[in-house]
């Protein structure tokens, strides 16, 4: 019997670069409220929303994450000729089929890179960061590029109490690839689908069978996901801190998905982080951008100077599955 020939990449990978791409349309609270009989106040007060971006146009799920893709890649110094595998996170990629990766790649120059989207919600981001690492390390990519992006604001209903306030759209991408220490820790990752019903789209037959054409717009059981995120989402927020062997006094950032500030108070009073860490509030002015969220939040520490080269970041990322995921990484 012939043994197959097999391969494996380096020992560590790490995130080497990262970007974000905001969209140019800023929506304040003022703006979402009188379609769901809201207040600033309100939105502010059970949130920490005080404004959002709303993608123009122009700005479409492709080209704001080869904004955010060209950003991650200067900043590793890694040319897209180079990546050999494009992740996209997404659930608003309004195709069934193909996948948005394959025309990010296209637009980026790296045709020949293997590229698809994963649907794992808000929590895809952090999917894809943990199978970039395996991938490097395991030698079926070099470099690979970790994109999540959202349009939310294609399907968010403006009328709905319960989401049209939230939701928002960006993009952000880092790169992964070899490092000499290990950059990336272990995931700690998982999904709860007794919970399928929390967060959802329509089934598309269900709006054609009711003769009403119109776009399938998210819905969510949002008290539900806040007791179930704010309760369980801190054991798996330990849980990767203690597989990677790090203690919340030499942790520097914290960075969970922006999915409500309450929630991520909730999570640092549970993990008792010291008033050393530092907190990612991206929600506030930017919503909640689902897959985009934790590497948008990311780019905004490094760029605001609370995450630095060498830091530790926790990141978790959780929503429709219900799925979540959590590592801790070293900013580039
Ligand atoms: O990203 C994926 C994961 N998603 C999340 O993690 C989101 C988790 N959920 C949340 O962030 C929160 O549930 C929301 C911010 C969406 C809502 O906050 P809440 O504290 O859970 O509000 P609620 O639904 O329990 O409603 C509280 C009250 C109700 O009034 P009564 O019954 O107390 O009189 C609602 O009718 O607020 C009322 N309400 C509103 N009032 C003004 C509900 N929606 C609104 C609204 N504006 N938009």
């Amino acid at each position: 019997m012939t043994t197959l020939r097999t391969e494996s990449g380096p020992t560590y990978a790490g995130v080497l670069g990262v970007g974000a791409y905001r969209p140019s349309r800023l929506v304040p609270n003022s703006e979402v409220v009188d379609a769901i009989d809201s207040s600033d106040e309100w939105i502010q007060q059970r949130s920490g929303i005080r404004t959002r971006r709303f993608a123009t146009d122009e700005e479409t799920v492709v080209s704001m994450s080869v904004a955010a893709a060209r950003q991650a890649l200067d900043a590793a110094g890694v040319d897209a000729r180079q990546v050999d595998c494009v992740i996209v996170a997404t659930v608003s990629h309004l195709l069934q089929t193909p996948s948005a990766a394959t025309a990010i790649a296209h637009e980026l120059g790296t045709d020949q890179a293997a590229a698809f989207d994963i649907s794992a919600a808000c929590a895809g981001f952090c999917h894809g960061v943990a199978l970039a690492n395996d991938m490097v390390r395991g030698g079926s990519a070099g470099y690979a590029l970790v994109i999540g992006v959202e349009r939310l604001s294609d399907i968010t209903d403006p009328t709905d109490r319960g989401t049209a306030f939230i939701f928002a759209d960006g993009a952000g991408a880092v790169v992964v690839g070899p490092s000499e220490t290990p950059g990336i820790g272990p995931v700690v990752w998982g999904s709860d689908g007794e919970h399928y019903d929390h967060i959802r789209t329509p089934d598309w037959r269900d709006i054609l069978a009711s003769g009403e054409m119109k776009m399938p717009c998210l819905s969510m059981k949002g008290n539900e996901v806040f007791r179930w995120a704010s309760y369980g989402m801190a054991k798996v927020a330990q849980q990767a801190l203690d597989r990677a062997g790090v203690s919340v006094d030499e942790l520097d950032c914290f960075i969970p998905h922006q999915a409500n500030n309450r929630i991520t108070d909730a999570m640092a009073r549970a993990l008792k982080l010291p008033d050393t860490v530092k907190i990612a509030r991206d929600i506030i002015d930017a919503g909640n951008t689902s897959a985009a969220s934790v590497p948008m939040a990311l780019q905004r520490m490094i760029d605001e100077g609370d995450a630095k080269s060498g830091d530790t970041a926790l990141l978790i990322a959780f929503g429709a599955g219900l799925a979540y995921a959590a590592q801790v990484v070293v900013v580039p």
